[in-house]
C-alpha cells in the first residue's frame, strides 16, 4: 500500500479514507483551503496523519502565495497556518507541524522566493518522513510488551491510515508480528464514524494479521471474561501530566481494564505531546455534527429532529495508564517527568536545540 498521503506533481495527494474500504480512491489538492476542508471532513484523519496534511498544506500555500518578497510569503503563510489549524481542534499534531513550518520559514536566511518555497516543501516532507521513523522507532519499543499469544484490543484506528505510513498502535502490533509474537486484535468497530469498522479491520486483514471485529459495546465484557491481555490505543494530543485525549469511548476502555487488572497503554509519538497543558480537562474537545450519530453512513437510524451530543474525543486520567509508549522508549509515572524527558529527547534528535 502506498503512504496515506505523499507529495506529486506538486499536488499533495490524498487516500479518501470516507470511502474505504469498499472503494479506493485518491484524491490531489493544490490547494490549502481544501486541505484544511480535507482534514475537516476526515478525508484524512488520525492525529499523525493530519499534522502531515498541515505541513503540505503550508507548502501549497508557499507554492500558491503571489508574494514577491519575504515578509509577504510569512505574512500568507500565518494566514494559512490559522486556516490549517482551525480544521480540527484535538489533535495537536496540526498546529505543531504548522508552527514547524512557519518557524522554519521565518528563520529562514534565503532571500530568494523560489528557493523559501522549496525549503517550505522540503521541510513539509522532512514532518511526513519523520513520522514514519517516528513510528518504526515506536513500534521497536512497544513490541517488547507484548506477551506472546497477546489479545490486545484496540480502538478507532491508529494504524498506517492515521498516520503516514506503519501506524502507532498498529506499528505496535506489527513490529510484535515481526518479531515473531503470535497475537490476535479485538477490533473495536467504534461508532459513530466506525475507523475500526471500516479502516483497521481493513489493515489488518491485508496484513494478514489475526484479528476480531466487535461492537464498542462487546469489549467490557471480554475483558471480564479474560480475553482481553492488552489494551492499545492512540492519542490525538496528551498534556504534561499523562492525560490523554483520544477517540470517544477511550476512556471507558482504559477504566474497565484498570478493574480487571489489565494493562493498558497509549502510543504516542512526542509531537501529540503538548506539554503547554497541565492536565487533560485543558484540552480542546471537537464535536461534530448531529449526522454521524443520527445516521450510518447514507441511512438515518435516529428519529427526525432528535437532540444529539457527538463529542468526537475523551480524556483518560493518566492513573489509568500503565505507560505511554513514544519513539524515545516507553514512559512510566511519574509522566509528568517522563513524558518532558521523551520530548527533550525527540527535539534534540531532530537537532531543535
Ligand atoms: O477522529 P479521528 O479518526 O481522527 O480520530 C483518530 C484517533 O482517535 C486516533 O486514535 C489518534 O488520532 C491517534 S492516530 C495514530
Amino acid at each position: 500500500m502506498p503512504r496515506t498521503l505523499w507529495w506529486e506533481n506538486n499536488q499533495l495527494k490524498m487516500i479518501d479514507q470516507r470511502i474505504l474500504p469498499l472503494r479506493y480512491e485518491v484524491i490531489s489538492y493544490d490547494d490549502h483551503h481544501a486541505v484544511a476542508a480535507a482534514i475537516s471532513d476526515m478525508v484524512v484523519r488520525g492525529a499523525p496523519a493530519i499534522g502531515a496534511a498541515g505541513g503540505f498544506g503550508m507548502a501549497l500555500a508557499a507554492l500558491h502565495s503571489p508574494a514577491t518578497d519575504r515578509a509577504g510569503l510569512l505574512a500568507e503563510l500565518e494566514q494559512a497556518k490559522s486556516v490549517l489549524d482551525a480544521a480540527r481542534p484535538t489533535a495537536v499534531n496540526l498546529s505543531w507541524a504548522t508552527a514547524r513550518i512557519l518557524n522554519y520559514a521565518r528563520r529562514s536566511v534565503l532571500a530568494d522566493m523560489a528557493e523559501v518555497r522549496a525549503a517550505v516543501l522540503a521541510e513539509a516532507q522532512r514532518i511526513a518522513d519523520e513520522d514514519v521513523e517516528i513510528n518504526r522507532r515506536m513500534g521497536a519499543f512497544g513490541a517488547e510488551i507484548v506477551p506472546d499469544q497477546a489479545n490486545i484490543l484496540t480502538h478507532c484506528n491508529a494504524g498506517s491510515l492515521a498516520t503516514v505510513d506503519y501506524g502507532t498502535t498498529l506499528g505496535v502490533v506489527r513490529a510484535a508480528v515481526a518479531a515473531g509474537k503470535r497475537v490476535h486484535v479485538w477490533v473495536d468497530e467504534t461508532r459513530p464514524r466506525l475507523q475500526g469498522a471500516r479502516l483497521t479491520a481493513w489493515e489488518l486483514m491485508q496484513d494478514g494479521i489475526a484479528m476480531t471485529l466487535i461492537a464498542d459495546n462487546a469489549a467490557g465484557m471480554l475483558m471480564r471474561l479474560g480475553k482481553v491481555d492488552l489494551v492499545l490505543f492512540g492519542a490525538d494530543r496528551v498534556a504534561a501530566n499523562g492525560d490523554v485525549a483520544n477517540k470517544i469511548g477511550s476512556y471507558k476502555l482504559a477504566v474497565i481494564a484498570r478493574e480487571n487488572g489489565i494493562p493498558c497503554y497509549s502510543v504516542v509519538p512526542t509531537p501529540t505531546i503538548d506539554l503547554s497543558l497541565a492536565h487533560g480537562d485543558l484540552i480542546p474537545i471537537e464535536e461534530r455534527s448531529a449526522r454521524e450519530v443520527t445516521h450510518v453512513g447514507a441511512e438515518q437510524i435516529a428519529p427526525d429532529g432528535v437532540p444529539v451530543y457527538n463529542p468526537a474525543f475523551d480524556v483518560t486520567p493518566h492513573h489509568y495508564l500503565t505507560g505511554i509508549i513514544t519513539e524515545e522508549g516507553i514512559c512510566y509515572p511519574p509522566f509528568a517527568v517522563s513524558l518532558r524527558r521523551a520530548v527533550e529527547m525527540a527535539e534534540k534528535r531532530r537537532g531543535d536545540r
